[in-house]
Order: C-alpha cells, then sequence, then structure tokens
C-alpha cells in the first residue's frame, strides 16, 4: 500500500471499534484499485462523537463512517442528510464536502438492497409480501429499503409487538406489525423472509422458527453473519429456497463510502468476500 503526503483518509468511529470489519474491507480495495490512501479505526466515545465528527474538515480527512452506538447521535449532528437517513433516523456514512460540511447518508438500506440484487437477482418487489424479524436499528434500514423499492405488504414480526407498531406507525404502509406467535403464520404468501434479530448469532439463542408454511420460491436473508452459514440459511437451502447471508449487505453498504472518498466505484467480487470473512467461511 502506498502512503504519501497527499494520500486520501478515511475511516471508521465506534466504541467499541475493535470488532468493526470495515478497516480490513476498505484497504482491501484500496489496494486492488493502487490508491494512496488509507482506512483506519478510530475508538470514539459517545460523549466525544461531536468533537470528534467536528475536527475531521479540520484534520483533512475525506468522511467516516460511524458504527454502534454511534448511528443516530452522529444523524443530529451533521449538517445535512438524505431522505432514507432522515426516514432511518440514522446514518453510518459522512462526507466532509469542499466547504467544510458534514453530509451523511445512510448506506444500509443501499447495502441490503444490492445484496438481494447480486444473490437473489429472481426477486422482485411483486413476488410476494416480505416478513422481516425484528424492530431494531437493522430492522429500521431494510424496512426503509422494502418501502423504496415499492413492496406492496410488510409484515413486521417482534417480540415486543409495541417496538413493531411504532415501526409501522411511524413509517407508515404497507407496514403491518404481527406478535411474535404468529412469525409462521405470517410466511403464508411470502416472497421474502429476512431475519434482523440477534437471534441465530454466535452466543445468541438460536431462532425457533418452522418454514413449512413459507413459500419455494421465496428469497430467505440473515443479516447474521456469524457464523455465515446460520441455521435459518441452512433450513432454507435444504428446502429449495434462494438464500442471501449477512456478509453480502456488509459489502455492499460499504460501497457508496469508498466512492465518495476515494473516487472510485468498487466491486464486491469472492476475493473480497474471502478475505472480509475469512475467519467465518
Ligand atoms: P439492532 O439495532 O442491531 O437491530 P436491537 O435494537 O438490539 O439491535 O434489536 C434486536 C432485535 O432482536 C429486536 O427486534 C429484538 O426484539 P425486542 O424488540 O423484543 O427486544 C430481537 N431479539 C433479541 N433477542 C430476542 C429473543 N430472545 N427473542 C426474540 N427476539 C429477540
Amino acid at each position: 500500500m502506498t502512503i504519501s503526503g497527499n494520500a486520501r483518509i478515511a475511516g471508521v468511529m465506534g466504541w467499541p471499534v475493535a470488532h468493526s470489519r470495515s478497516p480490513r474491507l476498505h484497504n482491501f480495495w484500496l489496494d486492488q484499485y493502487g490508491i494512496n490512501g488509507a482506512y483506519v479505526p478510530f475508538p470514539v466515545e459517545p460523549s466525544g462523537l461531536e468533537a470528534a465528527l467536528r475536527a475531521l474538515p479540520n484534520l483533512g480527512i475525506g468522511g467516516v463512517n460511524v458504527t454502534v452506538p454511534h448511528k443516530e447521535q452522529a444523524y443530529r449532528i451533521v449538517d445535512e442528510t438524505d431522505d432514507t437517513a432522515a426516514r432511518i433516523g440514522a446514518v453510518n456514512t459522512i462526507t466532509v464536502t469542499d466547504d467544510g460540511n458534514l453530509t451523511a447518508t445512510n448506506t444500509d438500506a443501499f447495502g441490503f438492497m444490492e445484496a438481494l440484487r447480486a444473490r437473489a437477482p429472481d426477486w422482485s418487489p411483486a413476488s410476494g409480501a416480505a416478513v422481516i424479524l425484528g424492530a431494531g436499528g437493522a430492522s429500521r434500514a431494510i424496512l426503509v429499503a422494502l418501502q423504496n423499492l415499492g413492496v406492496s405488504e410488510i409484515r413486521v414480526v417482534n417480540r415486543t409487538l409495541e417496538r413493531a407498531q411504532a415501526l409501522a406507525d411511524e413509517l407508515g404502509a404497507p407496514l403491518v406489525a404481527i406478535p411474535w406467535a404468529d412469525r409462521e403464520t405470517a410466511l403464508g404468501d411470502a416472497g421474502l423472509l429476512i431475519n434482523s434479530t440477534t437471534l441465530g448469532m454466535q452466543g445468541q439463542p438460536s431462532l425457533d422458527l418452522l418454514l413449512d408454511d413459507l413459500p419455494r420460491t421465496a428469497v430467505v436473508n440473515d443479516i447474521v453473519y456469524a457464523p455465515l452459514f446460520t441455521k435459518l440459511l441452512e433450513a432454507a437451502e435444504a428446502r429449495g429456497n434462494a438464500i442471501v447471508d449477512g456478509l453480502e449487505m456488509l459489502l455492499h453498504q460499504a460501497r457508496p463510502g469508498f466512492h465518495a472518498w476515494y473516487g472510485r466505484e468498487p466491486e464486491v467480487t469472492d476475493a473480497l468476500r474471502g478475505f472480509v470473512g475469512e475467519d467465518l467461511l
């Protein structure tokens, strides 16, 4: 990697940040394209986020990703956001403009859409209802993506029904809140099933869900990526459903930031998947 005096610098702010895969991801692309630049981790405490972000223009840093727990706070700090970020109420990609302002977007919705496009090209918004398990921050970004795509029925299934209902009330049609107990019957005419809960993740309880009622034409997307091949994906693939894993969304959500900071549209390839998911594959 070449890093000279005019290298372009970007990075990721998180607390903690050590677990972030973004440095590995972006530096792979920087190497691949021979770009004079670097992407570094910034461990930033929540109480220091505003000062850290405001320092970016002074440091000549092109921009940053923000990850847990900063996405909502960063949304309130930045100078401008787009409509998608406003509807999600959180940002993950911030760019310093030529006049020193902070402009931000949320690329999780984009990452979700592009992962589907790449791995399940036969899926379309007209394939049937979308059923999403979970109503946290990840769910919110995916729900906005599904609305942007024009899916005509979106079922939000959550253990805490009030949380799903609050999302449905806020984001509006065509979202419907469904109790956790009805998660299997909700699969009836689905074209897409997404797990956005932490269930099935290493160290978390498993996801208790029988797929018997799910049409075999439906696509199953698990945003959990550790393990990569979750029990849900295993069961879905065994009965003939197309599957999309969580690593794919992680890789695609990084594309807009890389393009904004380093001036090149990067590609998601098998080599990148292998490198970033080395310990998962
Ligand atoms: P994120 O912002 O990453 O989406 P989150 O806000 O902590 O994370 O959301 C985690 C999701 O997993 C929630 O939908 C949560 O359900 P609740 O809203 O009822 O908390 C869901 N979840 C976590 N543990 C669960 C469990 N044991 N059973 C069912 N759902 C669970």
